[in-house]
């Protein structure tokens, strides 16, 4: 495949090479309906679209990847099987509306479309960052230079871990903060932990995932208005801590711990019983801001299992290098079997020429 065609598919490889990206680029979710790409004003019949509650993408059909099994949905991308080792996360792909589509609907199709591949090229340059410095608790990537999205290492779902024992748990606890502790070494916060974002190797240990948030300290904090990562205006190595209490309160109590501030902007947080009282405080110290560092959080959270871990060391049947033959070899497959276009469910240009159809370019 060509520069050209890479270009085309509107992630730029060059692009997200740029180390530049993740100090230079705009927050993320903080109001999708307006990509970097897209700045005239939307037409007439648009009202209301700068106010980002207004604005829907759930009515625009997903389009899938042919006759690949999709193993995995979330917010920014789609996650499809690849072989027993492997997985493509693409971003979200909407199906092109119909000829006779509103202006709305070609407005909504293109400015989603631009937004989502906008975060697909920012996850890939994180990546990329996490690819020159690995750790066992982050997902192993294996191929991120082709355009159709990011090749990683498959792992188990959270699904697949059941039924776990509280220690088990304590111990993904601390798989987790190493995870992010050397992210955070890196100056990345995760900005969106939670369960769907976790996966597990074959011996049982954590690995952080869901890298679509992730951004370099100080950007605004993507969850606002909900306290996912807590009130702090900004993100940082505290508002991933934050989040990472939530998911443990929620992992251990099967519920969700409906934080809410209050008139002196206080939080308002709920009564922790996990049955552990230590896993107790962690999770208050951490909600509170009470831990210095996430290395503090972790030693705290390391002492609750006394240093006991009996899960085997993490070993991949598969090498690397491996596994990016056998992709090599998959999406040659691929092409013979549907043609060069396979991985071309839209393009950059033909966006841009829906949004000039849309009639709104010139207002
Ligand atoms: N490497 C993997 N192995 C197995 N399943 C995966 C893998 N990566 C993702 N999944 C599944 O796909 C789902 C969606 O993936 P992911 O979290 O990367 O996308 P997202 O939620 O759209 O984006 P993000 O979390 O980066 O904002 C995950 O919740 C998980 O169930
Ligand atoms: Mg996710």
């Amino acid at each position: 495949m060509d520069q050209d065609e890479v270009e085309d598919f509107g992630i730029s490889v060059e692009d997200s090479l740029d180390s530049n990206l993740l100090k230079t680029r705009p927050a993320k979710c903080s109001n999708p309906s307006s990509p970097a790409d897209i700045k005239e004003k939307p037409a007439e019949d648009m009202q209301n679209f700068d106010d980002p509650s207004s604005y829907e993408d759930t009515s625009i059909p997903i389009q899938y990847q042919m006759d690949l099994d999709i193993i995995g949905v979330g917010a920014a991308g789609q996650v499809y099987d690849v072989d027993e080792h492997t997985v493509l996360k693409t971003c979200r792909i909407y199906e092109p509306p119909s000829n006779n589509a509103t202006p709305r609907a070609l407005w909504d199709y293109a400015s989603e479309t631009v937004f989502h591949f906008g975060l697909l090229k920012d996850e890939r340059a994180v990546l990329r960052l996490l690819a020159e410095h690995p750790h066992p608790n982050i997902i192993e990537v294996i191929d991120l230079d082709q355009p159709e999205g990011l090749y990683i290492r498959k792992y188990r779902q959270i699904s697949e871990m059941t039924p776990a024992t509280q220690f088990d748990r304590i111990l993904w606890y601390q798989d987790i903060l190493r995870a992010l502790l050397h992210l955070h070494t890196l100056g990345i916060t995760h900005s969106d932990i939670r369960q769907d974002n976790i996966l597990f190797d074959s011996n049982g240990h954590a690995i952080l995932s869901g890298f679509g948030a992730s951004c370099s300290f100080g950007y605004p904090n993507p969850s606002l208005p909900l306290l996912t990562n807590g009130t702090s205006e900004n993100v940082s190595d505290a508002t991933d801590r934050f989040a990472m209490a939530s998911m443990t309160y929620e992992l251990e109590t099967e519920l969700r711990p409906g934080i809410s501030i209050d008139d002196a902007q206080g939080l308002i947080l709920p009564v922790v019983q996990t049955g552990n009282k230590d896993l107790d405080s962690l999770i208050e110290k951490s909600w509170r801001g009470r831990f210095s560092s996430t290395l503090a959080m972790l030693r705290d959270a390391e002492r609750i299992s006394d240093g006991k871990d009996n899960r085997r060391p993490t070993a991949h049947l598969a090498l690397k290098t491996e596994l990016r033959e056998r992709i090599s070899s998959w999406r040659n497959d691929r092409v013979n079997q549907h043609g060069s276009d396979v991985y071309f469910s839209l393009c950059r240009p033909s966006v841009r020429s829906m949004y000039w159809q849309s009639g709104m370019a010139g207002n």
